[in-house]
């Protein structure tokens, strides 16, 4: 694992075992989630694309859960246990350990920063080199620094030390520049200085940003980088603080596929995860979400009011007002308004889903039709197929779920229920209201319901006095008169 010939070489280490206790949650802080991936998986994904030898998650808190995320989210990171000493500089101290005498440089990142990407990180790692420094620090000057450690620099503007906001005296807690809680170090650095840490302040913690004041106290060189974007320093200690790096996060999602072509009409009400892909030319209405790993072809119409997880969508479909997960939907298909496609729903190019139209583990066929007023469940619906208004698949039998098979050209009748086993053949017909509990033969018409009777004058008899017998009786003698005249007429 450990290459003491390459001296360029980099490791990475991700903080990850703090509580968040802020954030006032039973889940750990680094795996809530932002643009459909764990605080942590965002960093771990950054980390990923610098190339390093090695990167380690240093854990503790809810252990068992973060480290099985992390096995997850990047199988190539290793998990490292940070001991009962608290602090960052703690935890940098084990995962050191890890390396060995690696002799490259270290690169410090925490699980809760996840909007950093790999461009800055990158110029940020050269920096460090170019300026053949022992540690170069990630600062930013905030308008407001509350919370964060201040950088202190020295009458040559040079770093001397990192302050905590609670060790700080007014003087340093008037200071704007801040340390992002993202450095690099030369390995060897950290291995001479990070022992000699103590824990003597207010919090009793091992601080890795000690680590600048002893370089300094030696003569070696502290250096620093100020990023110009502040956003990119974001970390996430409470609920309000993971809503607003989500929301910047996503701004930049939006404005990416927007360069890439994609029509986005309101990015405030848009919402798309890291992970969704979507074609140039596709055009997205307002309030609409994309999430995991939706992918969307070119042409294709998505929204207003609609939410796609783990969706296909083909080209020049449309999909309108429309809840849907783990669905297909072919090229030039549409859907909706007012559709709840389920798992498994695969619908053919050309198809339609209506309004008020709810599938599940269905595949309706290609240029086939579910208008109107249906659930459509456990089905397989051949080519050409129109299903009438209020189709419904009983696919339950209280017991188990069975499956609806439908060939190809069939045409329904309104308001048929498909009893489930249950086989209509190519080419069949049904009746209005039809009940089908029978395979239908192709070609065949299936009529389940009796032939209509007319009981003439039921309502003036059964009903006398109402409105209705009063409107009926006017009717039917005006009927009569009629049909009297017409006989005079012959
Ligand atoms: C830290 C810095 C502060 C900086 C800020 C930037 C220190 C002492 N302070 O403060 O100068 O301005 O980040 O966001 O480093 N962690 C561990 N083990 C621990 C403690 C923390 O792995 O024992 C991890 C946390 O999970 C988190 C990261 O380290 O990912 C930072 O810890 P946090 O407690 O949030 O540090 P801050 O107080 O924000
Ligand atoms: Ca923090």
């Amino acid at each position: 694992m450990t290459d003491t010939t390459r001296d360029n070489a980099l490791a990475v280490i991700v903080l990850a075992a703090g509580q968040g206790t802020r954030m006032k949650s039973s889940v750990p802080k680094v795996l809530h989630r932002i643009g459909g991936r764990p605080l942590v998986g965002h960093v771990l994904h950054t980390a990923a694309d610098l190339g390093p030898v090695e990167t380690l998650v240093v854990v503790r808190h809810e252990r068992d859960l973060v480290a099985k995320a992390i096995a997850d989210l990047d199988p190539n990171a290793h998990v490292v246990d940070q001991d009962e000493i608290p602090g960052t500089g703690r935890a940098v101290e084990v995962a050191l350990e890890q390396l060995g005498g690696f002799a490259g440089d270290v690169l410090v990142l925490s699980g809760d920063c996840p909007l950093v990407d790999a461009g800055t990180l990158a110029a940020f790692v050269a920096s460090h080199r170019a300026a053949d420094a022992a540690v170069t620090l990630m600062t930013a000057v905030l308008e407001d620094p509350t919370g964060y450690g201040r950088v202190i620099r020295d009458a040559d503007g040079d770093v001397a030390r990192i302050v905590e906001q609670k060790d700080a005296d007014d003087a340093e807690r008037a200071v704007r520049e801040i340390n992002a809680g993202m450095y690099v170090f030369r390995a060897e650095a950290l291995r001479t200085y990070l022992p000699a840490i103590g824990t003597d302040n207010a919090q009793a913690e091992k601080y890795l940003t000690d680590v600048a004041a002893l370089v300094r106290g030696a003569g070696g060189r502290v250096a620093a980088s100020v990023v110009d974007d502040v956003t990119l320093t974001y970390g996430v200690n409470d609920r309000a603080q993971l809503s607003e790096v989500g929301r910047l996060l996503n701004a930049r999602t939006v404005r990416r596929w927007q360069l890439e072509g994609v029509t986005v009409l309101d990015p405030a009400t848009t919402w798309i995860d890291v992970d969704a892909k979507l074609a140039p030319d596709v055009t997205v209405l307002p309030n609409t979400h994309i999430l995991r790993t939706t992918t969307i072809a070119s042409g294709a119409i998505v929204g207003p009011d609609t939410s796609l997880v783990d969706c296909e969508v083909g080209e020049d479909a449309t999909v309108t007002r429309t809840d849907a997960t783990l669905a297909v939907i072919g090229a030039n298909a549409t859907v909706g308004p007012f559709a709840y496609l389920r798992p498994g729903t695969y619908l053919g190019d050309k198809g339609k889903i209506g309004t008020f139209v709810e599938t599940k583990n269905s595949t309706i066929g290609e240029a086939s039709k579910v208008p109107h007023l249906s659930y459509i469940g456990d089905t397989t619906i051949g080519k050409h197929v129109n299903l009438g208004a209020g189709a419904i698949t009983a696919n339950y039998d209280d017991l188990n779920k069975h499956r609806t098979e439908i060939g190809d050209e069939v045409h329904s009748g309104s308001h048929n229920v498909f009893v489930a086993p249950v086989r209509i053949g190519d080419g069949a017909k049904t009746g209005a209201g039809a009940v089908i509990r029978k395979d239908v033969p192709a070609g065949a018409l299936a009529l389940s319901v009796a032939p209509q009777r007319n009981v003439e004058g039921w309502v003036e008899k059964n009903r006398p006095g109402t409105g209705a017998a009063d409107v009926a009786a006017k009717a039917r003698s005006a009927q009569k008169a009629d049909d009297g005249a017409q006989e005079e007429d012959r």
